[in-house]
């Protein structure tokens, strides 16, 4: 049974929600993973700045079609002068839920204090969620790693923060920024902020790749949601398999021709979206996230990456012995792609 699950005003349909994944949670991504029904699936995350000077490609990441929501956006910034017109213009774009980034691990992000370097001024996040909230009807939330490294675990002490600041909930990654995708999740940190929340809701990520993990991250943390991010890469239907496995329902287990059909289908959302170049590219990037769950079909990937128009690579599909492929049980692959 499906329950709703409500952040703030929004009520999304469950609990199983879909990460922001900068440079693949695109919108023919998006429309894949909803033909599942997540709770909520994110938009790639945005730059505030880019934002509010209303550049194209920034609009672009934000597409999304009406049948997609409930639909959530994420931005990522740390001037607080900026906070408020973005949440507005997002508020404005229709979104449902408004999150703010202080997760991303990379560099040219965290250099102006954004993203996880956010996690060093934990009392900037909540000022920037503050302004965000005084400016939009929306539910505004935040997400968040760890800590900085293991020295500096402080996950707890900015969910009370994000509480005070008005934030509807919080998702905490259960990895420190200094260690970027490596290692596990360390899944005692997000326990420790639901023991820290009083009305905020605590949402657990890191490591959720399979029915099974799902439940032992809510049984371990008392976790309200989970946020599932390499684990829909490839596996859109993750979210079906997690409610029905709660449900006490047999898990569907869908054969080499169900993959072939769902990867085709993937294929076809991206040719219609993307240019000829770029829809070439990402059905490189987003092949290897279908294939790389079935055995004997390296063949495949190289004629994939190889070639060079998109009518090329749907005719290595067609052509493709998938009668000799066989699904692989070993969920370590799911987690090897990364930022
Ligand atoms: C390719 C990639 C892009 C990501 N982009 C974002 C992003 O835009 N915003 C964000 O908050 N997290 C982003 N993340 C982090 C994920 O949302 C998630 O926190 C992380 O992958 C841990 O979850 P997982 O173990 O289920 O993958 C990204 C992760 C990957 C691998």
């Amino acid at each position: 049974m499906k329950k709703v699950f409500q952040v703030g005003s929004a009520a999304l349909p469950n609990n199983v929600l879909y990460a922001p994944l900068a440079g693949c949670s695109d919108l023919p991504y998006r429309q894949m993973a909803c033909r599942w029904r997540p709770g909520i699936v994110y938009c790639e995350m945005v730059k505030m700045d880019a934002l509010v000077r209303h550049d194209p490609g920034t609009y672009r990441l934000l597409d999304y079609t009406i049948d997609m929501h409930p639909i959530g956006a994420q931005l990522c910034g740390s001037k607080p002068g900026l906070a408020k017109t973005a949440a507005r213009i997002i508020e404005d774009l229709g979104f449902d839920v408004l999150d703010l980034n202080c997760g991303c691990p990379v560099d040219k992000v965290t250099k102006d204090g954004s993203g996880s370097g956010m996690l060093r001024t934990p009392n900037l996040i909540g000022e920037m969620l503050s302004e965000m909230i005084s400016a939009v009807k929306i539910p505004v939330t935040v997400k968040i790693r760890a800590g900085w490294d293991e020295e500096h675990i402080n996950a707890a002490t900015i969910t009370q923060i994000a509480e005070k600041a008005g934030a509807k909930a919080i998702t905490v990654h259960g990895r420190t920024r200094a260690q970027a995708y490596k290692g596990p999740a360390n899944w005692d940190h997000i326990r420790d902020c639901k023991q820290a929340a009083k009305n905020i809701l605590v949402i657990g990520n890191g490591d959720v790749f399979s029915a099974e993990s799902a439940e032992k991250m809510f049984q371990w943390t008392g976790c309200d949601a989970v946020l599932v991010a390499r684990g829909a890469m490839g596996h859109p239907w993750i979210v079906e398999d997690i409610l029905r496995h709660r449900d006490g329902l047999p898990i569907q287990t869908r054969g080499v021709m169900a993959i072939r059909e769902a990867l085709l289908e993937h294929f076809d959302l991206i040719i219609r979206y993307q240019p000829e170049r770029r829809a070439l590219l990402d059905m490189r990037r987003v092949g290897c996230w279908y294939l790389k769950r079935l055995i004997g079909v390296k063949a495949l990937r190289v004629q994939i990456n190889r070639a060079s128009s998109t009518a090329e690579s749907l005719r290595a599909i067609y052509e493709f012995p998938w009668a000799e492929a066989e699904l692989s049980q070993d969920l370590s692959i799911v987690g090897a792609e990364s930022e």
